[in-house]
């Protein structure tokens, strides 16, 4: 690397992660998935109100790896839910194409799974973590896991259904620390056919706050033969080899830190193919970055809907930037691409990445919650059952809110 990339680099290496070595040769493998081979073993994290299409391609053509839909719930794709569908749809040029699915119901699962297979998606993830009130409230989410036998029913129907293709699952450590149970559904995952179990290494009750629990990533590795994808906290490219080399892991899944930030993609390849990353983009790349963004979202999901969902993302590409505050104020009359260009120019293009906003946390707050279950839900964990059979509307309720929550 030559010597001015080196200062630059290293300018916004967090003190944190200076010292963490890159990728050596044939020190990282790529991640198996059954027929898909993962390189850089990276998955970005399935998240409600994000991951739709337009940020998937934004990602993709910044790295590789693998890019998972945000949580589709099984209820409203069977109904045929317009949003819903259009959220786990994509275009011809996504490959591998990744969906997560929703559900309670082991038979709704195992119809929506057949039904997205024949669509053509390659990868199918459940999502066993949402700690959303109104999808614990019904036994969905991360309140699954507490009944291991219905798990495994669940599970069995999406791998059944599946046939070929790769189905994972997606946990959190559990309800909270007196109800722990990432390691059975481990167990579960392994028994039942499932190619990998990612967890995020908080408890529902935790929500975002605190730290990821690292060690509780390596208790699954050493418990579990299939492989494991840690999750919490990859704020820096450098944090995912510390995840893999402390914890085992055999890929890290990537949330929050994305968040206005898809060439944290490339600096993940990189430091895994043992490339040092190039430093971060001045304001000016960001801006033709935020108006490629504005343009995917408008032509997927129209210009009103489009331009509403932009507001969020021009907060989170901001971050940090001198003068974004003003920019924040603005954001209501944000209308149109125009009107986004017309905004951007506030700020100096020339300004280099802010370093403080790396580790920044953006989307979520620091609050913990109790998690509600259904009433008598704790009474028999071996029951199989899904949870009493929600009304529609219930579960749609519960799935428009888990968009603006995961
Ligand atoms: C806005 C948002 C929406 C989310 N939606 C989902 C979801 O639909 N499915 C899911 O399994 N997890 C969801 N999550 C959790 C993330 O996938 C991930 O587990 C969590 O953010 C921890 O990873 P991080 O520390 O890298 O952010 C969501 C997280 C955020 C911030």
């Amino acid at each position: 690397m030559a010597e001015a990339d080196v200062g630059a680099a290293a300018r916004f290496a967090s003190p944190v992660n200076r010292d963490v070595p890159l990728g050596q040769p044939g020190e990282f493998r790529p991640l198996g998935l059954g027929p898909l081979s993962v390189w850089p073993p990276v998955v970005l994290a399935p998240m409600a109100g994000v991951t739709n299409y337009p940020f998937r391609t934004l990602c993709r053509r910044q790295g590789a790896g693998l890019y998972v839909s945000e949580m589709i719930t099984a209820r409203a794709f069977l109904v045929g839910h317009r949003t819903t569908l259009l959220l786990a749809s994509s275009r011809p040029d996504e490959t591998p194409r990744s969906v997560q699915v929703y559900g309670t119901d082991p038979k709704d699962i195992g119809e929506m799974v057949r039904a997205l297979v024949d669509q053509g998606v390659d990868h199918v993830d459940m999502n066993f973590g949402c700690p959303v009130r109104k999808v614990t409230r019904l036994g969905g989410g991360s309140a699954v896991p507490v009944k291991p036998r219905l798990l495994e029913r669940i599970v069995r129907a999406a791998v059944r259904s599946a046939g070929a293709v790769p189905v994972t699952i997606k946990v959190r450590k559990g309800i909270d620390d007196g109800l722990l149970t990432f390691l059975s559904s481990g167990r579960v995952a392994e028994q039942e056919g499932a190619r990998a179990i990612g967890l995020h290494a908080r408890t529902a009750s935790q929500l975002y706050s605190g730290e990821a629990d690292w060690n509780a990533i390596g208790e699954l590795v050493a418990a579990v033969s299939i492989p494991v994808l840690g999750n919490g906290d990859i704020w820096e490219s450098y944090d995912a080899l510390r995840m893999v080399r402390q914890t085992g892991c055999a890929g890290v899944i990537v949330g929050r830190g994305c968040l206005g930030r898809p060439w944290l993609f490339r600096e993940l390849a990189d430091v895994f193919d043992g490339r040092e990353p190039k430093a971060p983009p001045n304001f000016g790349q960001v801006a033709a970055v935020m108006v490629e963004h504005a343009e995917l979202l408008v032509d997927f999901f129209g210009p009103v809907h489009g331009m509403r969902q932009m507001r969020k993302w021009v907060t989170w590409y901001t971050k940090g930037f001198r003068g974004s505050a003003s920019v924040r104020n603005d954001l209501g009359a944000l209308d149109d691409i125009a009107a986004l260009r017309q905004l951007l120019t506030r700020l100096d293009p020339n300004e280099p990445f802010p370093a403080a906003a790396l580790r920044a946390h953006r989307a979520k707050g620091s609050q913990c919650q109790r998690v509600s279950l259904p009433e008598g839900y704790l009474d028999d964990l071996d029951d199989d059952r899904p949870p009493r059979s929600v009304h529609g509307a219930d579960e749609l309720e519960a799935w428009e809110e888990a968009l603006s929550g995961g």
